[in-house]
């Protein structure tokens, strides 16, 4: 075993997949990347994310409680990245970077057509918040596009390395 920067940890376990997060503030839409995130709950599922003070989307997810988690598949792995490197505080990202933003049912933040996944959420929990940034989202909608089969996610290794999705191995499973 050698010695790993504490730096680097994150790249380890940085779970991905690197999904996209979006958010509506006074009639206006935005996004970010996002790849800290993890399962809380089955059902409802409920999903803790970190979205950092620095981001804009941090004061429209804080104002609105409300937002989307789109999966991206492999394809849109090079706008992810430019989403992930921007403020959308002054521009419209889904217009410069090339995304389109379609209505969700039941939150003003815009579902990611172009993502294979959709997932409308409502945040349910700040009381990390100001400590570490974590926010506790309800799932309340989910999409799929039946088009996208077998989409590869993106995972991330940290200064633009991803994994992208393998092989997948099917095991026999004693859960119900
Ligand atoms: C692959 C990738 C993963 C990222 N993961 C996160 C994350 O989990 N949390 C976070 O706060 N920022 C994360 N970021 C950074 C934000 O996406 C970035 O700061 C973005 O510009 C914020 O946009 P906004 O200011 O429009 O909200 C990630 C960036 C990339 C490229």
């Amino acid at each position: 075993m050698r010695d790993l920067p504490l730096a680097k940890v994150y790249q380890l376990l940085e779970p991905g997949p690197v999904v996209l997060l979006t958010t509506a503030h006074k009639g206006r839409a935005n996004v970010m990347a996002m790849s800290w995130h993890m399962m809380v709950e089955f059902e409802p599922p409920l999903i803790a994310c970190v979205v950092s003070n620095a981001d804009y989307s941090y004061t429209t997810l804080r104002a609105t409680k409300q937002c989307v988690i789109a999966i991206p598949a492999l394809k849109l792995a090079s706008k992810v990245v430019q989403i992930g490197n921007c403020s959308g505080q002054g521009v419209d990202k889904f217009q410069s970077i090339g995304l389109t933003a379609a209505p969700a049912k039941l939150v003003e933040a815009p579902l990611v057509a172009e993502c294979f996944a959709n997932l409308e959420c409502k945040v349910v929990d700040t009381h990390l918040v100001n400590k570490y940034n974590l926010f506790v989202l309800e799932v309340l909608k989910a999409w799929t596009d039946p088009a996208q089969k077998h989409p590869k996610t993106i995972h991330h290794h940290g200064y633009g390395s991803f994994v992208v999705d393998g092989e997948t191995i099917k095991l026999k499973s004693r859960m119900p």
